[in-house]
């Protein structure tokens, strides 16, 4: 197996590893490892690999979650989220507008069991767009003026899907629920703003711009404020990794030391259709201040 980091903050390329395979012993280790270290692991030429095999080598790094969209399932393995516009609903998380507000999120902070890591297959991408950003929070804690980490340290946001249902309706998206209104899982979810990684204790701010929709303790409008800010320092682009999609690309993340943002493609004139496999998290997510 070859790790090869590139010039950005976080991400590495990773050779010599089929998703073919369930990690095991001192492979799965090493992966472990270089998830921690680089945040993003992007592994090339997978496009042999099918949906079973995709699930196998995800539930390595602990259990999944399923997905509460029905229709974004892929029959047969609902394990594996389908994000793209080729099924019967569209499955997005981009802005619609080239300029427009992106979402970094970690996945299903909004969630009271969030998700540890995430495993993107592409399996269709269109030939311009469509990319996705990811963010080093680790980077984003560690560069903030040291009396705003100390206060970050003490920070408890408000997290809701509320949030991610109103930026999706701004892009002019039909909201992604599943079922009828009164099954919306709309609840707020209180996490620290700032995490230790488990495996290094390593700190890393923890948020979405879209999903965290307060600060406890604060004044609605004054914490909307702080996230906004906050986003801006921590997504910055020297704290980013783009990753441009070929077919067959998989991509692993580490949802407790990195953010993520889909990047707009043309939905109507192309297709992208990725498989995800979202690994829940069983660590324990504490204050650190
Ligand atoms: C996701 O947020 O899981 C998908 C990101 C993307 O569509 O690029």
């Amino acid at each position: 197996m070859n790790v090869a980091p590139g010039t950005e903050v976080i991400g590495a390329r990773v050779t010599g590893v089929s998703l073919a395979e369930r990690p095991e012993g001192p492979v799965l280790e090493a992966l472990e490892t270089a998830l921690e270290a680089h945040g993003v692991l992007i592994f090339p030429d997978q496009g042999d690999v099918t949906p079973a095999q995709q699930v196998a080598f995800s539930t390595a790094f602990g259990p999944l979650e399923l997905v509460e969209l029905d229709h974004a399932l892929l029959p047969g393995h609902p394990e594996i989220f389908v994000v793209g516009n080729t099924g019967e609903k569209l499955v997005t998380f981009s802005p619609s507008d080239p300029d427009g507000e992106l979402e970094w999120h970690t996945d299903h902070i909004h969630r009271e069991v969030p998700a540890r890591a995430s495993l993107l297959l592409a399996r269709e991408v269109p030939p311009v767009g469509g990319d996705t950003l990811f963010a080093c929070m680790y980077t984003a804690y560690e560069t903030l003026p040291a009396e705003k980490r100390a206060l970050c340290d003490r920070l408890e946001v408000v997290n809701d899907v509320a949030g991610l249902g109103a930026y999706i309706s701004r892009q002019g998206h039909e909201k992604i629920h599943r079922g009828d209104p009164e099954d919306l899982i709309e609840n707020p979810v209180i996490w620290p703003l700032v995490r230790a990684h488990p495996r290094t204790g390593r700190r890393a701010l923890y948020f979405g711009n879209q999903v965290s929709v307060g600060i406890v303790g604060w004044e609605a409008e004054e914490a909307l404020r702080f996230i906004a800010d906050l986003t801006e320092h921590a997504c910055q682009t020297a704290h980013r990794y783009r990753h441009g999609w070929n077919a067959g690309d998989a991509v692993l993340w580490d949802n407790r030391r990195v953010l993520h943002a889909g990047t707009p493609y043309d939905l109507q004139g192309t297709r992208r259709r990725l498989h995800r496999t979202t690994v829940r998290e069983t660590a324990e997510i504490r204050l650190v201040g």
